[in-house]
């Protein structure tokens, strides 16, 4: 049987899911997993570079699983893993860890970022974020790693590691992971706050669990402007973001419509933002009615869980083996 390309990706453990992970990351997870080798996990050790409330740890974990199983992740179909239940990730990262200079680590945008918005807490784990992000990527050899655009530069930067390891040991078996968008562009979701991006630090997000009247009231407050005076104006930056929103949720002949009423003036803020959140809730509402099930599924969620594990560590131990090698450790 032909060899499957392999696709690797996670989402840190920090609570619910939003619409960012939802159109950056999880929906190309789901159409994926039929035609790759998928292996998805949970990014809880991620989680701990700002150092959660242990007791929030755990159920931030489940309600990933249970988001992931919700919108339609098949646990038969791909690998579906914890970070923590493959402890070969530390020991690939503590290898990668030497061919990781600081200065490279210092500049990254994400620690940078970080680091602003914890002065207190600049720990060596918010550093070393992008080594272990490789380490999960590169102990897979993923040839794709469906993202977002805010984690491309953690994926060149894995994509660089594995080319100075080959480089050094004179050998090609790292394999240089791609990001890959199922639609083309790597995707941006913006806040709806006027600019930046949907994160869970940025306090902008909309979840894909929020009911309803939350979805709606979320969007209604949504940051616009005046309404068009001049026909075709340019728009600023927060009505861009509602029709990037348009585009991306709603059908082509209804964003036609409403790029019309701006061009001649007749839009209507408050139909444009419940157009919106009608189409996101078409994708939200069944994920949302799923979950509460799987969530409550203990034994469910601890037999996909170990079975994923039991997966990923035979492909990782195989592949760590061969890091272990190239290195210099062997038997006497
Ligand atoms: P995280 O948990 O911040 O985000 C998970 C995924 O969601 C995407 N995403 C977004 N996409 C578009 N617009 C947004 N506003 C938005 N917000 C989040 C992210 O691009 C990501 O795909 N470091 C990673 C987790 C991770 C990982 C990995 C990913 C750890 N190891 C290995 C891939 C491969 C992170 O913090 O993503």
């Amino acid at each position: 049987m032909e060899k499957k390309p392999i696709v690797l990706s996670g989402i840190r453990s920090t609570g619910h899911l939003h619409l960012g992970n939802y159109y950056g990351a999880l929906r190309n997870f789901v159409e994926m997993q039929n035609d790759y080798d998928c292996r998805y996990f949970i990014a809880d050790y991620h989680s701990l570079t700002t150092q959660p409330d242990p007791s929030v740890l755990n159920p931030n974990v489940r309600s990933i699983l249970a988001e992931y199983l919700a919108a339609g992740m098949d646990p038969d179909k791909c690998t579906v893993y914890v970070q923590s239940d493959v402890p070969e990730t530390c020991e690939y990262y503590t290898l990668l860890n030497m061919h990781a200079y600081l200065g490279e680590l210092e500049k990254t945008v994400s620690f940078k970022d970080k680091a602003r918005k914890q002065p207190n807490n600049v720990n060596a784990g918010l550093l070393t974020y992008p080594v272990l992000m490789a380490a999960d990527i590169l102990q897979h050899k993923a040839n794709f790693v469906p993202v977002g655009k805010d984690q491309l530069q953690h994926l060149e930067m894995a994509r660089n590691f594995a080319q100075r390891i080959n480089h050094f040991y004179k050998a090609d078996f790292m394999v240089l992971p791609r990001p890959y968008e199922a639609k083309g562009e790597p995707i941006k979701i913006p806040g709806l706050d006027g600019s930046g991006k949907m994160g869970k630090s940025e306090g902008n997000c909309i979840y894909i669990n929020d009911d309803d009247q939350t979805v709606i009231k979320k969007f209604k407050k949504a940051v616009t402007d005046m309404t068009p005076t001049e026909p075709n104006s340019e728009m600023n930056e927060p009505i861009k973001n509602l029709f990037y929103f348009l585009k991306l949720v709603s059908a082509p002949e209804v964003y036609d419509q409403f790029l019309a009423a701006w061009n001649d003036c007749s839009i209507r803020y408050g139909d444009l933002k419940m157009q919106i959140a009608t189409d996101v809730l078409k994708v939200t509402a069944p994920i949302r009615e799923r979950y509460n099930e799987i969530y409550a599924d203990a034994d469910y969620l601890n037999k996909v869980r170990e079975q994923g594990a039991e997966k990923a560590r035979v492909e990782v131990r195989k592949n760590l083996d061969e890091l272990r090698q190239y290195m210099g450790f062997r038997k006497f």
